[in-house]
């Protein structure tokens, strides 16, 4: 597998990896700062003009990507240390029209910028945007909530653009807890005239390390229990020095892995507090873990997994990014398990490759949980059910997102036989070093 810079294209280095399965994953694995947070507090360093330090960074492509646009808006990104950049954006400019087609389909997170944007020009310009295809995405949210803050839509195709004078602070309630949407209202709001209060707001634990960063920096941010985020604008504010949190998504990635290759993985850098939901439902199935100040160990307690009925969640949910990976440990658990997936409605094209790897997963329109999502009632094949266990054969397939492709390999490493996996640059959007971290586990790599 090549290391995927941003700037290359799929083509060149789309990537495969050949594996062979059967043998359990033993050993360490170290995980760094999260790739759900990382990209979201770089863009945070550009609501002032002085020096940023991020710490925990790890080597991914979402960071690669934002890096390199904040070069092309003007702004530095230097690396002093292994793990560390240091952001200054002082001679900030507004983005070009090169700029926007550069970067268009890339990545989401440029959607991010209009708060920072808008703060310095008055005008923010945002290419259209790239990510997981898990659904359909829209980013209806993060606009009508920068019009409510005094921001003007205007009309083109294919980019948002947005102009305003200085936001004012606004009562914004969202229609569902979006993550991107609640990341968008803060990084307006903390630089807009008066208070901002959301409600039915996402309070990931990535939000709340973004937060952090905001409040070294100057920015007044309540969380209350209740969902609703207050936010009282300040008129400037000065760099910071943060260390982001861990990746509780590769942590938990590597977790199912052991559980379903029946190995043993200590995940140093994982927090227990990050991840208390994955860990109850991980213990239900069979598995077990020890939690210490630096890390987790993950192994399975008994011979045989356990069935399981769950739902994917916001906060403090069982995430959907944990859901697929946790899917494949699932085709090995005695009986029947059921997965309602009501986050996203597309999150279970990939099941289609391990049903050909010998799984016996059955997607369903209805909403089989405990309660109706919104998702019900329509075209969308959004709950699983699992038959298990269900011995696992090699095969070839092309990686269709981010974590389905972590979660073929999970298969293939589980599975008797070889497996050629495609297209798994994909895959380095969120997990640094895959190749060394697979070959320290004692994974088969054939190429
Ligand atoms: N939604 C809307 N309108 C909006 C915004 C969201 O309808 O304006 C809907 C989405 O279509 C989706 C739901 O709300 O059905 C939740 O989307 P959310 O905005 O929370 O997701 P996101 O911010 O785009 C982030 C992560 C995802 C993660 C989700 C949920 C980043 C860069 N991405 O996406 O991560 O699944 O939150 O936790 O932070 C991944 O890591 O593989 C990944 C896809």
């Amino acid at each position: 597998m090549t290391n995927l810079q941003a700037g290359t294209s799929v083509a060149e280095e789309a990537g495969q990896l050949i594996l062979r399965g059967g043998r359990p994953l033993r050993g360490e694995v170290a995980i760094r700062g999260a790739k759900n947070s990382l990209p979201k507090i770089m863009v945070a360093a550009l609501l002032t003009g002085e020096r940023c330090i991020l710490r925990n960074v790890a080597d991914i492509q979402d960071v690669a990507i934002v890096s390199e646009l904040i070069e092309a808006l003007g702004g530095s990104v230097a690396r002093p240390d292994a793990g560390v950049i240091e952001i200054e954006s002082a001679n900030l400019k507004p983005m070009e029209r090169s700029v926007l087609k550069e970067f268009s389909g890339r990545s989401r997170i440029p959607i991010l910028l209009c708060g920072p944007l808008l703060a310095r020009f008055g005008v923010a310009q945002v290419p259209s945007l790239g990510g997981c295809r898990i659904g359909s995405r829209p980013v209806d949210f993060h606009i009508d909530a920068l019009q409510r803050m005094g921001a003007i839509l205007h009309d083109e195709p294919g980019a948002a653009h947005l102009t305003s004078g200085k936001l004012h602070g606004n009562k914004i309630r969202l229609e569902y807890p979006s993550v991107g949407a609640t990341e968008q209202v803060i990084l307006a709001a903390v630089r807009a005239e008066g208070v901002t209060e959301l409600s039915n707001a996402a309070i990931e634990p990535e939000i709340l390390d973004l937060i952090m960063a905001l409040q070294k920096m100057g920015a007044i941010i309540a969380v209350d229990v209740d969902r609703v985020i207050t936010i009282i604008g300040v008129n400037s504010l000065r760099g910071f020095d943060h260390t982001a949190m861990p990746d509780r998504l590769e942590a938990a990635s590597w977790a199912s892995a052991a559980m379903a290759t029946n190995g043993r993985i200590f995940v140093r850098g994982a927090r227990q507090v990050d991840m208390m939901t994955y860990l109850n439902e991980y213990r239900q199935i069979g598995g077990d873990f020890s939690a210490t100040n630096d890390g987790i160990e993950f192994w399975r307690a008994g011979d045989s997994l356990r069935s399981i009925a769950l739902e994917t969640d916001v906060h403090p949910g069982f995430m959907t990014d944990w859901q697929q990976p946790f899917v494949v440990t699932l085709t090995q658990a005695e009986g029947v398990s059921i997965v309602h997936e009501t986050v996203y409605e597309q999150r279970f094209g990939y099941v289609k490759a391990l049903n050909r790897m010998g799984a016996k997963i059955q997607l369903y329109h209805e909403c089989l949980g405990s309660r109706k999502c919104r998702f019900g009632q329509r075209n969308w094949l959004h709950s699983a059910v699992i038959v298990g266990p269900t011995p696992l054969k090699g095969a070839e397939i092309n990686i269709p997102d981010l974590r389905a492709g972590f979660s073929y390999v999970i298969a293939a490493l589980a599975a008797e036989g070889n497996s050629t996996l495609t297209n798994t640059s994909l895959i380095q959007r969120g997990y640094e070093n895959l190749i060394p971290k697979l070959t320290a586990l004692g994974a088969e790599i054939l190429g």
